[in-house]
């Protein structure tokens, strides 16, 4: 059994949280986190970390950049492990993310979905072989009208991981409209759609001279999401300091 505070507990992915949690017998919720202090699922909120008065083995976090670094000196002080799933995270506190993992058990992924991640294995392998090729590199990424940062995380976790099969020799482009330039062939575009209640779409496309392939990933609901970071929990529970992905939990 995981006993989890839940940090944003009245958000979006905080709510399809407790709902899958309620009905998992390894799993507990012992108290949430959030400016709203609603009570809706049967365990007590608490407007700060600090007013939470209830033990827990790690903490799950769907919140806001806002709180993150105020979330990462708890976790730290307290050795406490933490699955930190909000994205939109500013370079100092990624920097401040592996500090913190040398004190407690840090699990960061900006998708925790099993499809995005094994994608992001997929598109490193393609990309190779492709952009050694010459094909150009494309991410489009489409979601919800109350997303607030872009391009989304894991666009960014994309690029990252095709970067990293080109030995970080490209750049991102995220706008195109202030330069009237050919596309730099080191480069990987990156653009973002806002729209009604797109849960997020993914697209890497491998442009080449007379052939296209593209990798694509469509999330129907929140509730993948969801079930990651509750299988991270587990998985976080009593694991030594230091820095974890979803890929040491899907292996
Ligand atoms: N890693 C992933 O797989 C993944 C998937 C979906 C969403 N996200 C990210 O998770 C975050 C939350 O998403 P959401 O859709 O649930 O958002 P949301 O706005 O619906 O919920 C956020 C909740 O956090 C609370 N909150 C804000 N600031 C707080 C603070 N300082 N202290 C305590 N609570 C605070 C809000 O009151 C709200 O209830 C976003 O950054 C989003 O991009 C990540």
């Amino acid at each position: 059994m995981v006993n989890i505070i839940m940090h944003g507990c009245n958000g979006a992915m905080g709510q399809v949280i407790s709902s899958l949690v309620e009905r998992d017998e390894e799993a507990k919720i012992v108290a949430g986190i959030d400016l709203n202090t609603e009570a809706k699922n049967g365990y007590p909120v608490f407007a700060s970390l600090e007013d939470c008065d209830v033990e827990a083995d790690v903490v799950i976090d769907f919140a806001s950049a806002k709180a993150v670094d105020h979330l990462l000196d708890y976790c730290e002080t307290r050795r406490m492990p933490v699955v930190l799933c909000t994205t939109g995270l500013s370079e100092a506190q990624v920097e401040r993310v592996s500090q913190v993992a040398k004190e407690t058990a840090v699990l960061r992924s900006a998708n925790m979905s099993l499809g995005i991640n094994l994608l992001l294995k997929l598109v490193k392998e393609a990309a190779a072989v492709l952009a050694a090729s010459g094909f150009d590199m494309e991410i489009v990424e489409k979601h919800h009208n109350q997303k607030v940062d872009a391009p989304s995380g894991t666009a960014l976790a994309l690029a990252d991981s095709i970067n990293e099969a080109m030995d970080h020799q490209y750049h991102y482009q995220y706008d195109r409209s202030a330069r009237r330039e050919k596309r730099d062939p080191k480069e990987i575009g990156i653009q973002a759609v806002r729209g009604g209640s797109i849960v997020g779409e993914h697209d890497v496309i491998f442009a080449g001279q007379d052939e296209v392939v593209t990798f694509s990933h469509t999330a129907y609901s929140k509730a993948i999401f969801a079930k990651g970071a509750v299988a991270a929990a587990k998985f976080l529970k009593g694991k030594a300091a230091g820095l974890y992905d979803m890929s040491d939990v899907i292996g």
